[in-house]
């Protein structure tokens, strides 16, 4: 099977190491990458997409790219006729998401890595939501991390809080989008990519009859992903549930379900998932093996992946809404974070702190 990666950054990486794993675990895999630099790997560097895909013929492409060059890339690909996997969001915030629907219009299965899904949290409690007819009443998510300073470039808080608004449609949603009704923000320099970047982003929205608040930034002190949700149960009672991920560390999510009774709580489930043993790097991507091993399934024998994939429906309903409120966000005059001389970049080695 060869996979070509374009953009062999950190998430290009995340992805080099998983296909890699998956090749130990049994799957042939042969990768090629295209990237603007030459990286210090052994796998086959192409110089161009187009070249990569008549040389390499790859049966499945990544697109990991920062997100201001998702559509440029979308574009090289048009009418590729395999499997598509692209990071989040699917294109920039100014960018024509038709544009790339038409580019992708002959692939054979596209997939956003939407890596929330595919923690075990969200798959036991969508699981939960789905077998006991669970109906959303109320959701609310704060979802941040620290990426003042960091040296790559993003079109901002659209990218980090797309998770969030996902995980909430993706288990209370029973299909449905939500609207948004109100969108306050903050701008600033924290990123390379311009001095008035969206960092922050307050919404409130509606989920059918359930009403949805929630926070998200690129310039929160700690990282902090939490989840929580009010459903109602066909027997009439309120059920709680409240999840956490990549708490303490990457890959470690804790879910809790319960509900309150006269005399008192009572715990329906209450699980975290395994911290995992073995190489540092390596604990950081069980959620993409998964999607991986999902993928390189479907492809190499149509076996049905582990859980539906975030189609390109599903993206392109995600980034319109993200237009949106990039467009609607209310904001005050940019902060600055340059604070001294000059911009001192994070240090790219520590994996803990990227993401
Ligand atoms: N799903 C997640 O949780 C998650 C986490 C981190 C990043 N991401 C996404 O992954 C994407 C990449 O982010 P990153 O953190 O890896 O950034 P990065 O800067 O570490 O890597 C981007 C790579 O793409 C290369 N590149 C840029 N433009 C190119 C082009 N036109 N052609 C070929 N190569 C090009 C760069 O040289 C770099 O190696 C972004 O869209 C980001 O939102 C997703």
């Amino acid at each position: 099977m060869k996979v070509l990666i374009v953009g062999l950054g950190y998430a290009g990486t995340r992805f080099l190491k998983a296909f890699d794993k998956a090749q130990r675990g049994g799957s042939r895999v042969e990768v090629a990458y295209v990237d603007l630099l030459q990286r210090q790997v052994q796998n086959q560097h192409l110089a161009t997409v187009g070249a990569a895909l008549e040389q390499f013929r790859p049966a499945i492409v990544v697109v990991s790219v920062n997100d201001d060059q998702h559509a440029r890339v979308l574009d090289e690909l048009h009418g590729f006729r395999g499997f598509v996997i692209c990071e989040k969001p699917l294109v920039g915030m100014h960018d024509d998401p038709g544009r790339a629907e038409a580019a992708l219009s002959r692939v054979s299965g596209f997939c956003l890595n939407l890596i929330e899904r595919y923690s075990e949290a969200t798959v036991r409690l969508k699981g939960y939501v789905q077998a006991c007819d669970l109906r959303l009443i109320r959701a609310n998510f704060y979802w941040g991390k620290d990426r003042i300073n960091d040296s790559r470039p993003t079109c901002g808080a659209t990218s980090e809080v797309i998770h969030a608004i996902d995980l909430v449609q993706h288990i209370g949603g029973r299909g449905r989008g939500i609207e948004i009704t109100g969108v306050l923000g903050s701008r600033s320099d924290f990123s390379v990519s311009g001095d008035g970047v969206l960092d922050s982003v307050s919404l409130v929205g509606t989920l059918g009859d359930a009403v949805v608040t929630g926070y998200s930034s690129f310039v929160n002190a700690t990282r902090k992903r939490e989840v929580d949700f009010i459903f109602a149960s066909p027997e009439g009672n309120l059920v709680y549930a409240a999840t956490v991920y990549d708490t303490p560390a990457w890959d470690v999510d804790r879910l809790r379900i319960w509900k309150r009774m006269p005399a008192g709580e009572q715990v329906l489930l209450d699980m975290l998932t395994a911290s995992g043993d073995g190489e540092p790097e390596l604990r950081t991507i069980r959620k993409l093996m998964r999607l991986v091993e999902d993928v390189l399934g479907h492809v190499e024998d149509g076996t049905s992946p582990s859980q539906p994939f975030p189609d390109l429906r599903t993206a392109l309903s995600l980034q319109r809404l993200l237009m949106r409120v990039e467009r609607d966000a209310v904001a005050p005059a940019p902060v600055r974070y340059v604070v001294g001389d000059g911009r001192e970049f994070l240090n790219e080695g520590d994996w803990e702190r990227l993401g």
